[in-house]
């Protein structure tokens, strides 16, 4: 539109308008018009107006928790697990008893009027790179009946550095929650990545060398605490009269987890094997001597190592429940390409029938595939990656047909890059 002088309707200001942004709402017709700031404090009304709505809103969960608790065993979550997760048998005990107690002292707290006289065990994760600890975490925020958030810690910052505020995993939780206050007070927050707010120095270094990240520690120490976290809505700026949601974060199960790159190294130290013989650098001679170490001395992980590594002694007392994962060995690598819900071989296999083809993923060419991510030293993380490869021109040439036909991937396709044989199906099924 030309610029002209329009008045809003609304607050009858005279507004200049160069186009529809300063004037969202005008029709020419009979002049009635809305302002764009007129429009943002209907807007935050709203918000506001929703929050405080909800958070009065008693919603009956008290009720739904003895329904909550009879489906949320611990044996009925682990193997829920079971079906995606391969291993980490014990992460997923301390996980499953974890949650299950979070809804045990949910209906204790509701019983006896918040006495919270059970605490609360926020749980710290501890294991290498792709063993599984966000996936873990993501299909069991799947599974429950609670508002569960996965935020990740590394992008947190401190309050005027640029970056996320803390607040941010409350909020989170909060949209979880579908804006449910009351819902969101009693969610579990994940932060991922956490061993990346470790002050980089250490514990027995000088104090003023990483102040961004021990100030990161200390906000997340009053969450972890339980304070009542003040954030604005999705997308809106903070300013002075924005309005504010409050979450108490008192009943909040946390669960951090991080890789801890290095860690073993402080247990090693302390638990004095640190001798010649199996002295760090020189005389590793693989990796799986190197992971056979990373897992001899990480279960033996304490507080102390945590300290050492630079997490604040606060925060360590919060999270009481210390669990390690082991890394992925081969045979481990192999069954995660099959036998998940959703294994990337499964996921070819269907895409493929859909194609009327039939997917034969050969048995040596599975373990080549496990034996080649053991070499990248990402755990599972690089199977898809390398599965992906090879797949990449069968899923390419196969839909220039619709006769049925079979696709054989044999250990030559994966480590000389041959390409996969695609034959009719009648020829194959001799
Ligand atoms: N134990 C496991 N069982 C099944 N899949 C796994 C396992 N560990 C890792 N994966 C797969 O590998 C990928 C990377 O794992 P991820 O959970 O992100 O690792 P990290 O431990 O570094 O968080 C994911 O796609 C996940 O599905
Ligand atoms: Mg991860």
């Amino acid at each position: 539109m030309p610029e002209q002088m329009i008045t809003c309707s609304f607050c009858r200001k005279k507004v200049k308008v160069h186009d529809q942004y300063d004037m969202p709402i005008y029709d020419p017709n009979t002049g009635f018009a809305i302002c764009k700031n007129c429009i943002k404090e209907i807007h935050h009304f709203v918000e506001e107006h929703e929050a405080s709505e909800a958070s009065a809103a008693h919603t009956g969960f008290a009720t739904e928790l003895n329904d909550i608790l009879s489906k949320n065993k611990p044996h009925i979550i682990k193997a829920y697990l079971d079906e995606y997760i391969i291993n980490q048998d014990r992460a997923k005990k301390i996980l499953s008893v974890a949650v299950y107690n979070h809804y045990k002292r949910m209906k204790y707290d509701y019983q006896n009027e918040g006495d919270s006289e059970i605490e609360k065990s926020n749980v710290i994760m501890l294991g290498p790179s792709g063993c599984g600890k966000t996936a873990l975490l993501s299909h069991l925020s799947k599974l429950l009946d609670i508002p569960f958030a996965v935020t990740d810690a590394s992008s947190l910052t401190e309050a005027g550095f640029v970056g996320a505020d803390v607040e941010v995993a409350v909020r989170n939780l909060y949209y979880a929650a579908e804006k449910n206050i009351e819902k969101a007070e009693h969610g579990i927050i994940y932060l991922d990545e956490f061993d990346k707010i470790a002050r980089k120095s250490g514990a027995n270094n000088s104090i003023t060398a990483d102040p961004g990240h021990e100030g990161v520690q200390q906000a997340l120490l009053k969450m972890l605490e339980g304070s009542v976290v003040e954030f604005t809505a999705r997308g809106q700026r903070k300013h002075p009269e924005a309005p504010t949601i409050k979450v108490d974060t008192k009943n909040v199960l946390f669960i951090v987890g991080g890789a801890f790159v290095g860690i073993e190294k402080i247990i090693a130290k302390r638990v004095q094997k640190a001798d010649a013989n199996i002295g760090f650098g020189a005389t590793v001679q693989s990796k799986d001597d190197e992971n056979a170490r990373f897992d001899e001395f990480i279960h033996q992980v304490r507080p102390e190592d945590l300290m050492e590594y630079g997490i604040i002694p606060e925060i360590i007392g919060r999270l009481p429940v210390i669990c390690t994962l082991e890394t992925l060995d081969e045979d481990a690598l192999l069954r995660i390409l099959t036998e998940p819900k959703n294994a990337p071989v499964k996921q070819y296999a269907k895409l493929l029938a859909m194609d009327n083809v039939e997917l034969d993923f050969r048995e040596d060419a599975l373990r080549a595939v496990a034996k080649k991510a053991i070499e990248r030293k990402t755990g599972a993380r690089s199977l898809k990656g390398i599965i992906e490869d090879v797949m990449l021109d069968v899923m390419f040439d196969i839909p220039r047909s619709d006769e049925p036909r079979k696709v054989i991937i044999t250990e030559a396709c994966i480590n000389d890059n041959a390409r996969p044989e695609i034959v009719p199906m009648e020829a194959s099924d001799s």
